[in-house]
């Protein structure tokens, strides 16, 4: 199989986890990074294959580094999916809180999807697919992490601009989740709960057909549209 080299970033929990499942039982070549290298190793015990992985943080700066060793053991890369990130309610806005959101989920974002654009870039071919949120469509009750996803989704239309005008076939994939059960949402009162295992599955479809945006699950570009254009006065609603 050509063009069948992945690396998922962010993949010892939730959706990334899951994702490098999926993609490891429809025979990709998977490299997978974290900074929780225990949970990669369970990975690859549970898979029983010689999936890779690669200890790695985002923000630090031996992420690029990190990312070389990983393409280097499974041989290249044709897809990369940016999934780490993070994100807490800060009601006291407690500024060092703040800062992890931003520097792992733009600055750590960024590390890596321009590294992968240079990288595809070269090779005049490549997919580069950000998970983003429904929350990059409005500001919320978590500032940093909602302005850190209108970062990553903005950004990914940019560098889909930049491909466009180089006449090379890399593809750029904006993921917008709604709620996914995972260590991220610690409610159970949310609506439209998909499971890690649901979410990535649409995710991947959405991947495989090149698609430049995709709402997971597929029922919140419903919600999309409403959240979009809900007036002030129901928004800020208590
Ligand atoms: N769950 C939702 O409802 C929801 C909704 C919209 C969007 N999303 C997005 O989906 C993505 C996956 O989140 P999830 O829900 O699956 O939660 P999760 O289980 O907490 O997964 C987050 C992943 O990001 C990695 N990560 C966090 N900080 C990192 C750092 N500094 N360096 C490297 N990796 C880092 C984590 O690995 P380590 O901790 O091991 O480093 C983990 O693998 C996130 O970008 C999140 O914003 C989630």
């Amino acid at each position: 199989m050509e063009n069948n080299k992945v690396i998922i970033i962010g993949a010892t929990s939730g959706i990334g986890k899951e994702l490098a499942r999926i993609y490891h039982k429809k025979g990709f070549v998977v490299g997978v990074t974290g900074r929780r290298i225990e949970l990669l190793e369970k990975l690859k015990a549970d898979l029983r294959t010689n999936i890779s992985y690669v200890e790695m943080d985002v923000t630090k700066n031996s992420a690029i580094g990190n990312l070389e060793t990983l393409i280097e053991k499974i041989g290249g890369m044709d897809l990369i999916i940016i999934n780490s990130g993070t994100g807490f309610i800060n009601p006291k806005l407690d500024f060092e809180k703040e800062k992890v959101t931003v520097s792992t989920n733009v600055n750590g974002f960024l590390a890596i999807a321009l590294f992968a654009f240079n990288y595809f870039n070269k090779k005049s071919r490549g997919h580069i697919v950000g998970i983003s949120s429904v929350a990059a469509l409005r500001g919320g009750p978590a500032p940093a992490y909602n302005a850190s996803k209108a970062f990553i989704s903005n950004y990914l239309e940019g560098l889909r601009f930049l491909a466009s005008k180089r006449k090379s076939e890399i593809y750029i994939t904006d993921i917008k989740p709604g709620f996914v059960d995972t260590a991220m949402v610690n409610s159970k009162k949310v609506f439209w709960m998909a499971t890690p295992a649901k979410a990535a599955n649409q995710i991947y479809k959405a991947i495989l057909k090149r698609k430049k945006h995709a709402y997971i699950t597929k029922r919140w570009w419903l919600a999309a549209q409403l959240y979009k254009i809900l007036p002030d006065f129901i928004y800020f609603k208590e």
